[in-house]
């Protein structure tokens, strides 16, 4: 078995985060949300990789190497637009030969690993595998339409009219019969090859085509809350581990993770909270579910419940919450008169402010 990793795509869905850089490295706990994903393939005992990547394909193999670091041998697969799903698997047409293969969408999140999806894979052996959960606006996803026996009878993209709230979920377990369906392909409204369109080419072929319903998944929309909150859940797993320096006059309680080059002087950490390599917090606060990045500073500020990305800078202001801020983002009080905000903000940028 192999797998395929889609992470190329134009990265202009999340925004401002992805205006400059990968959607797959935006990071869950100060760790990309790809990384999750080659884990999970690796822990599934999958080692040749191919690793689909696009515009942003220097950034992406700058972090992921050669994948001995996960386990993985990676092949990258160079895909000169973002075609579409499908499109991924025509590209990797050679590296996958007849292989099975588990195909993982780069920006997606799946609680608790694949290998339960690969074994009955394996185990059963069906044409093709594919997992479902409920979300809240199927309208975003590929969404399945079950009989009353809880076959898959139809997959639609991106429906106006959903026929469930059954989303298909970015990991699909395929066995070489995708290559026919996928050679088949027109594109669709939006301009790509779907995927979803070349699992209803083998549901109509009559080819076996199994889905499970899981729970425990996130894939970005966009979304700052859907963000906080699955950060809030991949810290509520986290040891202490304290590896940084943190002074007589710091109280840390709970799970609290500080890597080493952290510095904690003067301040209250209430976890679960992780404080990246080479940050700096001093005389502040930082409350639950809070990630703060590497080379960051929270400096006679309190945050909590917030995502801060590396070399972030938040100083002398009051409480921050339900927050993400970007990479290399100064945010300063403003000075007492005249009482007015004065900001400078990328396109597309949300901020509330409490007056
Ligand atoms: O996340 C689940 C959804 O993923 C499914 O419910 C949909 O059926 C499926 O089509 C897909 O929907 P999206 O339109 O949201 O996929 P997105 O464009 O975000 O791409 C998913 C990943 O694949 C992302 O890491 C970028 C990468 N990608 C995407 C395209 C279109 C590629 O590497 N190449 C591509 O051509």
């Amino acid at each position: 078995m192999k797998a395929l990793v889609l992470a190329g795509g134009s990265g202009t869905r999340l925004r401002p985060i992805t205006h400059t850089s990968a959607k797959q490295l935006v990071p869950v706990a100060n760790k990309p949300v790809l990384f999750y994903g080659l884990e999970a393939i690796a822990e599934a005992g999958i080692r040749e990789l191919g690793l689909v990547v696009g515009d942003t394909h220097a950034e992406i193999e700058a972090a992921v190497g050669d994948g001995s670091a996960f386990g993985l041998q990676v092949t990258y697969l160079r895909q000169e637009a973002p075609l579409g799903l499908a499109h991924g698997v025509l590209i990797a047409r050679d590296f996958l030969g007849d292989d099975d293969f588990v195909m993982y969408l780069g920006d997606n999140f799946i609680v608790g690993g694949i290998s339960g999806l690969v074994d009955r894979f394996v185990r059963e052996r069906p044409t093709a595998q594919i997992m479902l959960t409920k979300v809240g606006d199927p309208r975003q996803f590929g969404v399945a339409e079950l009989d009353a026996a809880g076959r898959v009878v139809g997959l639609e993209e991106k429906p106006v009219r959903p026929k469930s709230d059954l989303a298909l979920v970015g990991v699909y377990l395929f066995s070489q019969a995708i290559h026919a369906a996928v050679a088949e392909l027109k594109p669709s409204w939006r301009g790509e090859l779907e995927i979803t369109d070349a699992i209803q080419w083998l549901i109509e072929a009559n080819l076996r085509v199994e889905s499970s319903v899981i729970s425990g998944y996130w894939k970005d929309t966009g979304n700052v809350t859907d963000m906080l909150e699955v950060n809030r859940l991949v810290l509520e797993s986290l040891d202490r581990r304290v590896s940084g320096l943190v002074d007589q006059a710091s109280e840390l309680i709970g799970r609290v993770v500080v890597e080493p080059g952290a510095v904690v002087e003067r301040s209250r950490v209430v976890g679960p909270v992780i404080i990246g390599p080479g940050a700096r917090v001093q005389d502040s606060y930082v409350g639950p579910f809070t990630s703060i990045g590497a080379d960051c500073a929270v400096v006679r500020s309190e945050i909590e419940y917030s995502i801060v990305l590396p070399r972030a800078s938040i100083q002398g202001v009051g409480r921050i919450e339900s927050s993400l801020i970007g990479h290399d983002v100064e945010v300063t009080p403003a000075p007492d008169t005249p009482k007015a905000h004065r900001l400078v903000l990328g396109d597309h940028s949300k901020v509330q402010i409490s007056s």
